[in-house]
């Protein structure tokens, strides 16, 4: 297992808050799924939680029917628009990204040009743009730097909270050198960083890694592509269920790791379930060898 893997404290936060709200009044509605994993939206749904698309949805709400922000955060817009309509909400957003927000919103109001190193199709990112009144720029990687205008005003530059040190650097690194007048804070959270780099180390020393989680997780997806980049066969997984017996060979070593959206029930089975096939594959080697099990 890599050393750090799974659930982090914003999302752990944030399914709490949604369940306890649920447990409370019966019923709770995410901006949003909770987060990009089904196996926590349906266990979630057993509490009265469940979720509308978006913002554009409010209208079909039943009144009394709290709204859970959740982790990934959302736009001042979304906030204005709740508090001029009265509507109950919660705020699970995860104080790493609200920490992102302050500084997207002071940049811009101190009339100074954004950019988040990010995906502009991710909620967490689009919150963040959202704090700029959607005037930020939105970088995925280096080859887009081409594409941004004239930048004549001071830059303040900053990072969606899941994104690699390897992306980040290389971005941040090209703008430094093309403008004076920038600021870079590195908002990548400690907790991504951690499972990156553990799981970079896992990768470096096994034949195998499984990464756990769902493919539309976005920092699942980056734990995938730096074990990648470390040379390793690497399979990402949402469940038991994906798991491919002829993965398995004698005497190999399988790294696991998960995104922080992943719940430790399915964690624990896959690492179960590959400690079995593990074992059955050896075994299987030792009768063929006519070795006594
Ligand atoms: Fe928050 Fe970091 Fe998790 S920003 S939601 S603790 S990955």
């Amino acid at each position: 297992m890599a050393q750090y893997a799974g659930f982090c404290k914003g999302v752990k936060r944030a399914i709490d808050t949604a369940k306890d709200i649920g447990n409370e009044y019966g019923k709770a509605l995410t901006l949003g799924p909770i987060v990009h994993n089904q196996f926590v939206v349906d266990y979630l749904a057993q509490f009265g939680v469940g979720a509308i698309d978006s913002i554009d949805y409010l209208d079909q709400v039943e009144k009394n029917t709290a709204i859970v922000l959740r982790s990934h955060g959302v736009g001042k817009a979304v906030y204005d628009r709740l508090e001029k309509e009265q509507i109950q909400y919660v705020d699970a957003t995860c104080p790493f990204v609200k920490a992102v927000h302050k500084l997207a919103y002071k940049a811009y109001t101190e009339n100074k040009d954004v950019i988040i190193v990010g995906d502009p199709t991710h909620p967490e990112v689009i919150g963040i743009l959202g704090w700029t009144d959607n005037k930020g720029y939105v970088l995925k990687n280096a080859d887009n730097i081409k594409d941004l205008p004239k930048l004549n005003r001071d830059i303040v530059v900053v990072a969606q909270t899941t994104q690699t040190d390897e992306n980040w650097k290389e971005i941040t690194n090209t703008l430094k050198d093309l403008y004076s007048n920038i600021k870079v804070y590195n908002t990548i959270c400690k907790a991504t960083s951690e499972r990156q780099s553990a799981a970079i180390d896992l990768a470096k020393e096994v034949d195998l890694m499984l990464v756990v989680g769902s493919q539309s997780s976005s920092n699942t997806m980056k734990l995938a592509k730096v074990c990648n980049n470390q040379g390793a066969t690497t399979y990402q997984i949402e469940s038991v269920a994906d798991i491919n017996k002829n993965w398995f060979f004698k005497n190999m070593t399988v790294g696991i790791t998960a995104g922080a959206s992943t719940p430790d029930w399915v964690l624990k089975e896959v690492i179960q379930m590959t400690e079995e096939l593990l074992n059955e594959v050896n075994d299987l080697k030792k009768i063929e060898k006519g070795e006594v099990l």
